[in-house]
């Protein structure tokens, strides 16, 4: 079956998607990018931690902050504070962290459909800037509630929804419900993005035949491997022209990745490298050949740039190593 094209996105994740993060993750195809996950409180409280994960860069274009909280005045406030900044304002209705939903917020909010519609409503009436959401299925106690809230957003005017097909009890175990995405996709008017297993070719094409979703998005499956949007649009048949890596194994992609990565953050951090290099230093080297020893040397190396070449020199080699093989392989 062939599928026209649509949106792939990367998925808002706290402690990976920083700004350098994002911007790879568009050099590599994805469609847009949104912001981790921000607390309301923090931003109307004009906490500078807060306001740094709001950053973004023209070439990010749409720039989609996404916040979550439980208080509705202070959320319509939060909108309103963004509304000079943001392209998109994104509402969290998904995070599954316990000091999140004890105070209200997050996927508990799940639980009280008027509350979710409350604020959205507000936020809405607050602001020009288009609202959209992301939500879990449910709370897993009682019904799923993710069907009569997308219903009811429709009906408030938010610019699309954004489905995880797990519940929050589920958390992240199991598998994701495309399913119950699907009788969401099927039941409103409006965008509909899927979320949830998608990691490659095979699962895109199968989650999009299995909910008939206006767009994907891709969390766990970019950690490390920002080259999955390209990847998958290609196997889809999508025009997508060349990668800016260029011909050559996915060892050689990767290396790119990981300098464009140091690249960026040069350029939009302060100091060299984000506070996450160290997991993308993790991330992007889990599973390859000597991985362990050389994360073993990461883990006693404090400067962040001695870090980043430690990285790079690691994965040249090793696309080195990959393409004397090949070479060998081809004199055979
Ligand atoms: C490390 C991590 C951090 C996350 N942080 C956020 C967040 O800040 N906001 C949000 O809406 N979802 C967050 N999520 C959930 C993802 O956006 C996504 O919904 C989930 O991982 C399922 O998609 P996947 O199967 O493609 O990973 C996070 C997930 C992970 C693994």
């Amino acid at each position: 079956m062939d599928f026209s094209p649509v949106p792939i996105s990367l998925a808002p994740m706290a402690g990976v998607t920083d700004l350098a993060y994002r911007l790879l993750a568009r050099e590599c195809g994805a469609d847009f990018t949104v912001t981790e996950f921000t607390a309301a409180s923090g931003l109307t409280r004009r906490n500078t931690y807060s306001w740094l994960k709001v950053e973004t860069d023209p070439r990010e274009a749409p720039f989609i902050p996404q916040i979550f909280g439980g208080d509705i005045s202070e959320m319509a406030k939060t909108v309103e504070m963004l509304e000079d900044r943001a392209d998109i304002i994104d509402i969290n209705f998904g995070c599954p962290a316990p000091k999140v939903c004890r105070n209200d917020a997050g996927a508990a909010l799940l639980r009280d459909p008027d509350k979710v519609v409350n604020m959205v409503r507000r936020c809405i009436s607050s602001t020009d800037v288009p609202i959209s959401v992301k939500m879990r299925l449910g709370t897993g106690s009682g019904e799923n509630t993710a069907l009569e809230i997308s219903q009811r957003l429709a009906e408030e005017g938010v610019l699309r929804i954004c489905v995880h097909g797990r519940t929050l009890r589920q958390r992240y175990s199991g598998t994701a419900d495309w399913n119950q995405i699907k009788e969401i996709s099927d039941s409103v008017d409006i965008p509909v993005i899927a979320n949830g297993d998608v990691i490659d070719t095979y699962s895109a094409k199968a989650c999009l035949q299995a909910t008939g979703a206006s767009g994907l998005m891709i969390g766990r499956g970019a950690i490390g491997r920002p080259t999955v949007f390209h990847e998958i649009k290609q196997g889809m048949g999508w025009s997508v022209g060349n990668p800016p890596w260029g011909e050559g194994s996915p060892s050689k992609a990767r290396r790119w990745c990981w300098d464009r990565y140091l690249e960026l953050s040069e350029e939009v951090f302060d100091e060299s490298g984000g506070k996450n290099l160290k997991r993308h230093a993790v991330s992007f080297t889990k599973g390859l050949p000597g991985a362990s020893a050389m994360r073993v040397r990461l883990h006693s190396i404090q400067d962040k740039e001695k870090l980043g070449d430690e990285v790079s020199r690691y994965l040249h080699n090793l696309e080195e190593d990959g393409t004397q093989s090949e070479i060998a392989s081809s004199n055979l």
